[in-house]
């Protein structure tokens, strides 16, 4: 694998007085980058990707529409939930900070004969400044298995909501508390460095970030199972509608 160890310097933001002052995303871009290819095969990430695509469809078809749907994939990761959902939508653009993901991302999509006009992936940091992604904007969000990985999971979220149409949503997945990262220790010490939310995020929580946001119409519900290195996980769904 064709990957070099760079030390990443971003802007740090400065966030509650008292807290750790820690680089979350540049650990993440150093991590996913190391990992993207091992990722994007591993069949507990596979299936849980499609089990979770499979629950999002399920439970709110009418966010989706095959002809219409313009989606943005935030952490699209290397695509294992893109390549889910492309055939559910009529184009995703994926947003990822790891470049080593968004190359193999693009990769797939290069050797499946897609248009990237259809489907591509951009390695960048959002930061919810005007222009950013050509003005466009997304009748879906989705950010899948990732929010744990976020330092400010509200400023992500605002970040997010100001991408979506009006009537538009956004649908995340993420660990419930019960089976999350935090009820592993021993996988938990290893990922510490990039998991800030180590115990996922309780429907109370979700609800909070996301109206937070200016979202409404908050549904959470159990979505998926998976297992990691002989742990379980579970994952909720998430959807929230902007007015
Ligand atoms: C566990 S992976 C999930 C990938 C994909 N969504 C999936 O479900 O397979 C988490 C992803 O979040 C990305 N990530 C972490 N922090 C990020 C940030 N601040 N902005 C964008 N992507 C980020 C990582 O690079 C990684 O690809």
């Amino acid at each position: 694998m064709d990957h070099h160890h760079h030390h990443h310097h971003h802007e740090h933001h400065h966030h509650d007085a008292g807290k750790e002052h820690s680089d979350f995303a540049g650990a993440n871009e150093a991590y996913f980058d190391a990992g993207a290819e091992k990722n994007d095969v591993q069949p507990e990430w596979v299936k849980l990707a499609h089990d979770a695509v499979e629950a999002i469809l399920k439970a709110y078809p009418e966010s989706f529409d095959k002809d219409k749907t313009q989606v943005l994939d935030f952490a699209c990761g290397t695509g294992l939930v893109s390549r889910e959902l492309f055939p559910h939508v009529n184009s995703i653009l994926g947003i990822d900070i790891s470049q080593a993901s968004v190359d193999v991302y693009n990769r797939h999509v290069t050797e499946q004969g897609i248009s990237p006009e259809k489907l591509k992936a951009v390695k960048t940091l959002l930061k919810g400044e005007d222009g950013e992604l050509d003005g466009n904007k997304y009748d879906v969000v989705v950010c899948t298995a990732a929010y744990h990985h976020f330092d400010d999971v509200n400023d992500i979220t605002r970040i997010l909501a100001s991408f979506i149409k009006p009537g538009g949503s956004l649908v995340i997945t993420d660990t419930m508390p019960e089976a999350s990262i935090g009820s592993a220790p021993e996988m938990y010490e290893r990922v510490a460095h990039v998991v800030p939310h180590q115990h996922g995020f309780t429907e109370e929580q979700t609800r909070a970030i996301f109206e937070k946001a200016g979202l409404k119409d908050v549904d959470y519900r159990f979505g998926a199972d998976a297992s990691y290195e002989g742990r379980k996980l579970t994952f909720f769904i998430a959807r929230a509608i902007k007015k």
